[in-house]
């Protein structure tokens, strides 16, 4: 029994998979690279949101010999916009050691992926199955979405149990020989049918297996755990400008938005425009005049949300270094920084 119903999960999804399946650019390609390539930017980035920044990277960095010659700058600038940027540090570094240890080519081993800086389980059971052919399991977010659902499970999806458990489903029920699809199928299904609100169960080849469809609970699986509320924070930020140039901070290599560009800033308490000059003073031993309100710009990040209040300001008294630079106004577009830094350059770009 136990076996028949495994067979007619993967055979039901391989089927659904062979007629419904997504044309992705790629998909079908046999280039391990490209794969690889795809499954980093797809870690915490929409399908849609990819596909236009995976072409423009191919066309840039064709191969892995020419992505590990690559400089940061370039890395980050191709990466720009799609957030969570230690992924394309991560993709760089990875290049360069397989360059030098695995003469150029990715090792087709999981475990050895897993090695490689930003290949988690996720993505190097991704790229082993899809890549090499191997007979491994992944589990994204549309992956554990779709099990908590097929097996109604109650235990939280993201507590230490509840992986588990949904990591020995994936397993469990995996084709052999056909593990690519199986995985890719489950993503499809997912993003398209199995989706987080009002999944589309009339559409679904698994409606016959699902135990949360048939207890009618699909819309409160998965189960996860309480989550935390993200702080809120206020920042102030300064466009220092002289002429035509602007004075531009490198954020320190490791962390949030590590070896991009920004215009110098801190945390306030409230008030804004009170406290720019000294956060300025403070964090970059900068001396400036404040000048006119630029923008207010909110974003959230993953741990917490922030608004930034971004003032024009003149110099008084500036020492740079490496990482605080005057730049030319119209150079802006070739330093990498994250949205609202860019959002704050193209305030400044429609005054130019
Ligand atoms: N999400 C992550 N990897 C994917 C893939 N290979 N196809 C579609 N969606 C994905
Ligand atoms: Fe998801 Fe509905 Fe299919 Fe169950 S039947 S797997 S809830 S789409």
């Amino acid at each position: 029994m136990a076996t028949r119903k495994k067979e007619c999960l993967s055979t039901r999804l391989l089927t659904w998979y062979r007629k419904n399946g997504r044309t992705l650019p790629w998909r079908g390609l046999h280039d391990p690279y490209a794969i690889w390539v795809s499954e980093i930017m797809l870690q915490q980035t929409r399908v849609e949101t990819v596909i236009p920044y995976f072409n423009k990277w191919m066309q840039r960095f064709p191969n892995i010999k020419t992505l590990a010659r690559a400089s940061e700058t370039d890395v980050l600038n191709a990466w720009e916009g799609l957030g969570y940027y230690s992924r394309a540090r991560n993709l760089l570094k990875a290049a360069q050691h397989v360059l030098e240890q695995h003469h150029g080519e990715l090792p087709q081993d999981v475990d050895e992926l897993r090695n490689l800086p930003g290949i988690g389980r996720y993505t190097a059971g991704a790229l082993a199955s899809i890549a090499f052919k191997l007979d491994q399991p992944t589990l994204d977010a549309n992956l554990r979405r779709v099990f908590t659902r097929l097996f109604n499970i109650e235990v939280p999806a993201d507590s230490a149990a509840g992986e588990k458990i949904l990591w020995d489903l994936a397993a469990e029920h995996l084709p052999k020989g056909h593990a690519g699809d199986y995985n890719q199928a489950l993503m499809d299904l997912g993003a398209n049918i199995c989706i987080p609100k009002n999944p589309k169960c009339e559409l679904c080849p698994l409606t016959e297996i699902c135990q949360a469809l048939a207890k009618g609970v699909q819309e409160l699986r998965p189960v996860m755990k309480p989550k935390k509320d993200r702080p809120h924070y206020f920042q102030a930020a300064g466009a220092i400008i002289e002429n035509t140039k602007v004075l531009l901070a490198k954020r320190p290599a490791k962390g949030l938005l590590g070896g991009m560009w920004e215009f110098p800033n801190g945390r306030i308490e409230a008030e804004p425009a009170k406290e720019l000059e000294n956060t300025l003073e403070r964090e970059y031993s900068l001396r400036v005049q404040r000048g006119a309100a630029l923008g207010v710009i909110r974003h959230a990040y993953t741990h917490f949300k922030t608004t930034v209040y971004a003032f024009e300001c003149k110099p008084i008294s500036i020492s740079t270094s490496d990482t605080l630079k005057w730049i030319h106004l119209l150079e802006l577009d070739n330093f990498p920084m994250g949205k609202v830094d860019r959002q704050i350059a193209n305030i400044l770009y429609g005054k130019i």
